[in-house]
């Protein structure tokens, strides 16, 4: 029999994974037993497993015991074993040889119950019982909303991690998991490059991103791509796709062979369209290359849209370090309450805990506005 541990931290992860969850959840752990001395909960697919351990204890005294014997009992890789276990203490072990993979070990969800004031009271009432000391939340913009909910409406310690490869949290520099997506993108590009080059054809593929159009942006000026097309200057008209087209055309009749256009899933067209952008775009550039008198009548385009390759795979070493330097400042912030409750930030290249609702980096839209110039000015023949 083991004991239910002190005033343990859970973690948990929340919204679309990211790599560097892992590397993350390695970090706060090892920190945890190694350096604070404290039990580091992890919590299995995130806000979603809180909400239902609350209800499977609810109003029950002996359930919580039991709940409480479960965690001091099978824990590590044991408790990671059972999927229905939602709370599992995580030892030295349980996170070896997890550091470089994407995803995360515990599962994330989407859990729009955790929206309903009233769920949220029914994990409050857990977290107490449960004597947690704090928790902390990983993951995007939803995922760090529902962080908040918690520091304004529970007397529990809570500190946000930004992690999602969109890079649409503008009070940070960097969130986890934007650099191993772009580095999955700059090997995608150098795919379709290969086959692109020998058909002599315009490659139109179509990247993740939310609103935000970053990480398109920050995938082409890493790969060369010819084109990137993002959602902040607006939508997109008929007229705009033609002189995008002409561009493209332009390039060839001066020497280019082929080209790679990124275009980022905000992006939105005028008139509207249900189509994927990629789709939408290869219709109206074949449309224009096959005007009568054109150039290049030959000249064909082909679609992709890259989805979910990009949140997956090897973990890049800057994301692991990014994800060790956020687990310190995590857990930092709880060991010293005078810091309070926020979310762990990259600010002028330092680490640090910022408050929930910290103002947007002025320089973050400045060097999305830059890095589009650079990569005009690189790729313009
Ligand atoms: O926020 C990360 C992200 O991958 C977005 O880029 C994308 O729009 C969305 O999640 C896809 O969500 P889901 O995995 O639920 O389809």
């Amino acid at each position: 029999m083991n004991d239910y541990p002190e005033k343990p931290i859970f973690v948990l992860f929340s919204g679309g994974d990211a790599p560097g969850m892992n590397a993350f959840l390695r970090a706060v752990v090892r920190l945890g037993l190694n350096r604070h001395n404290v039990a580091i909960l992890g919590v299995r697919d995130g806000y979603r497993g809180l909400v239902r351990t609350a209800r499977n204890v609810s109003g029950d005294p002996e359930a919580i015991i039991r709940l409480k014997q479960q965690i001091a009992n099978t824990t590590g890789r044991a408790g990671l074993i059972n999927a229905q276990q939602h709370i599992i203490r995580m030892d030295h072990a349980s996170v070896s040889g997890i550091m470089g993979k994407g995803g995360t070990i515990l599962g994330s969800a989407r859990c729009l119950e955790f929206m309903e004031p009233e769920v949220r009271a029914g994990v409050y009432s857990l977290l107490k019982q449960l004597d947690a000391c704090a928790v902390i939340v990983v993951g995007g913009d939803g995922s760090l909303s529902g962080a908040r909910c918690i520091a304004e409406e529970s007397d529990i310690p809570v500190i946000g991690v930004p992690a999602t490869i969109d890079n649409d949290l503008q009070f940070t520099e960097m969130s986890l998991g934007v650099d191993t997506a772009v580095n999955t993108l700059v090997w995608a590009v150098d795919h379709f490059i290969d086959t692109a080059r020998s058909h002599r054809r315009v490659m139109v593929l179509e990247t993740m991103g939310r609103e935000s159009g970053d990480l398109a942006r920050m995938a082409a000026l890493a790969s060369g791509a010819e084109m990137v097309i993002t959602p902040e200057p607006g939508p997109l008209t008929q007229a705009q796709m033609e002189s995008l087209a002409a561009r493209i055309e332009g390039g060839m009749t001066r020497g280019r062979g082929h080209a790679i256009v990124l275009v980022a899933e905000g992006v939105k067209f005028d008139p509207p369209q249900t189509r994927n952008r990629a789709y939408v775009l290869m219709d109206a550039f074949q449309q224009y290359f096959q005007r009568p008198g054109g150039p290049f009548p030959d000249l064909e385009v082909r679609p992709s849209v890259l989805g979910h390759l990009q949140r997956g795979g090897h973990t890049t070493p800057n994301d692991c370090i990014l994800a060790a330097r956020f687990a310190e400042e995590a857990l930092e912030a709880i060991a010293n309450p005078a810091i309070g409750n926020g979310i762990t930030a990259l600010r002028h290249n330092r680490a640090e805990v910022v408050p929930f609702g910290a103002d947007a980096l002025p320089d973050r839209a400045r060097f999305s506005r830059a890095m589009d110039r650079l990569h005009e000015d690189l790729s313009s023949w």
